[in-house]
């Protein structure tokens, strides 16, 4: 260790020297204050000082007072050496900053011990810097970790806002072209019944007209009875417009057509209305007929199944109202219609021979309404079973499928209802989806009360 002497008398100053050196101190020797201050300012300077009292230049205390002036991390050892040893003199010592005084007239063996004691001191002061140092750094990269997790925090919300607004977006897309994918088939649904209302429609017009003319016929049959003139001529005219009227070929035909255009129009106006409650335009929840809902994205979507499955619905009747989003509820139950429509029909190709079926059912379990669509199409192995809710993922060729379906399904019936969608599949033995809604909105902070 390094051992500052400062002594102005030359025989001390060279005998402290030499028994400092024998125990193993670094030395650096001065003459005077001044000459200790210049050595204190280099770098690396010693930290264990022995200064003498009286000095020139600057004296012991003065020295003392200068060095305790400055600020350091490191602060010396201080042991002044002085022949004063009253104690008023040693208090002034020690409040000018010494840190331990000598007598002297001392012993070597004394001297050893308090320059021992010294830098043992400045050791334990060197290991606390060192320790205060690591808990700074410590406390440091805590901050700085806090302040990164912080910014992490930050850019995961605005990512999760960007992620939220995407998702809507992409929702809404999905809609539009399922809607656009729709109405090609609701345009043909619609088309046949109104082709057959009007061709019906003239056929009766035609009746209309053979039957005014029969009318007419017996009109003018009446005024020559009345007249007295009706005569077999009269007759047989008559006869013959009767005959050109067909009257039994239209008492047999008028009245089916008058059924047949009445149901078309009915189902003109089912398929038109259902299309009305399929695109809800209510954005927050109200309470919703889900039988009702069901029924009518089943006739909506009716040109995506109807000639490779057979629908079946096992409604219950007495499902309670369910608080939910319509048109998000019939873009869910539309999405899985549609992939059980694609299941069926890579089993059963165009329905041709033989078509498979499609399965709707719901029921109240506790407090919750339960939704369960089966079909008897391909089924799933575990590798496409455990990644369909996965965004994007699809096994369809480019064109049928985009893999957003049952992502928008899980986003609506999980995120915005907090419900559950769950599937069970096997390869060759169809698909079942059960979709649980909850009646009631799980209240904020019920658990909080309730524990
Ligand atoms: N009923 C089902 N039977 C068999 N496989 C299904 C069924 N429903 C979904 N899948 C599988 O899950 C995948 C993902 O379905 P999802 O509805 O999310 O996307 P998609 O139908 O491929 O495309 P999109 O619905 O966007 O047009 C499908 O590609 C299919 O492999
Ligand atoms: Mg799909």
């Amino acid at each position: 260790m390094k051992l500052l002497i400062a002594e102005d008398d030359l025989t001390c100053r060279v005998m402290l020297d030499a028994v400092t050196r024998q125990w193993g101190y670094e030395t650096v020797v001065v003459a005077d204050g001044e000459a200790a201050w210049q050595a204190l300012q280099e770098q690396d300077p010693p930290r264990l000082l022995l200064f003498d009292w009286m000095m020139p230049k600057l004296d012991g205390l003065e020295l003392c007072r200068r060095i305790r002036n400055q600020k350091t991390s490191d602060p010396p050892f201080i042991i002044l050496h002085t022949a004063r040893t009253d104690t008023e003199d040693i208090v002034a010592a020690l409040e000018a900053g010494a840190n331990d005084h000598i007598a002297k007239s001392f012993d070597n063996a004394e001297l050893r011990a308090r320059l021992r004691v010294g830098s043992r001191m400045l050791d334990l002061q060197t290991e606390l810097n060192r320790t205060i140092g690591h808990r700074k750094r410590a406390v440091d990269l805590a901050d700085q970790r806090a302040q990164e997790l912080e910014q992490q925090k930050r850019e995961l919300e605005d990512t999760i806002e960007q992620l939220d607004q995407v998702h809507s977006q992409l929702s809404q897309a999905q809609k539009l072209e399922s809607i656009g994918q729709l109405a090609a088939g609701i345009a043909h649904e619609i088309n046949t019944p109104t082709q057959y209302v009007s061709d019906n429609t003239m056929f009766l017009q035609s009746a209309f007209s053979g039957l005014m003319a029969a009318v007419k016929g017996s009109e003018v049959l009446l005024e020559a009875v009345r007249q007295g003139t009706a005569g077999p001529d009269e007759i047989a005219q008559f006869e013959a417009v009767l005959k050109k009227a067909k009257l039994e070929y239209l008492q047999k035909q008028v009245p089916p057509a008058f059924e047949q255009s009445l149901e078309g129009l009915e189902r003109v106006s089912r398929i038109v209305g259902a299309m009305k409650e399929f695109s809800h335009p209510a954005q927050e929840k109200t309470e919703v007929d889900l039988n009702r809902a069901i029924q009518s994205t089943i006739t909506v979507a009716s040109n995506e199944w109807k000639y490779i499955a057979e629908m079946h619905t096992e409604f219950d009747p007495e499902l309670p109202l369910v608080s939910c989003l319509p048109g998000d509820f019939n873009q869910v139950i539309l999405n899985i219609i549609v992939n059980a429509a694609h299941a069926i029909s890579d089993v059963v190709g165009d329905g041709a021979e033989g078509r498979g079926t499609i399965t709707i059912s719901t029921k109240q379990v506790d407090e919750q309404v339960e939704i369960r669509i089966s079909d008897t199409g391909t089924g799933m192995p575990a590798e496409v079973r455990e990644r369909i809710f996965d965004a994007f993922f699809t096994t369809k060729e480019v064109g049928k499928g985009t893999g957003q379906g049952l992502s928008i399904a899980y986003n609506v019936v999980v995120e915005k209802h907090g419900g559950s969608i769950d599937v069970e599949s096997e390869p060759g033995q169809g698909t079942t989806f059960v979709i649980r809604l909850p009646l009631q909105e799980p209240a904020v902070g019920a658990e909080d009360q309730a524990a």
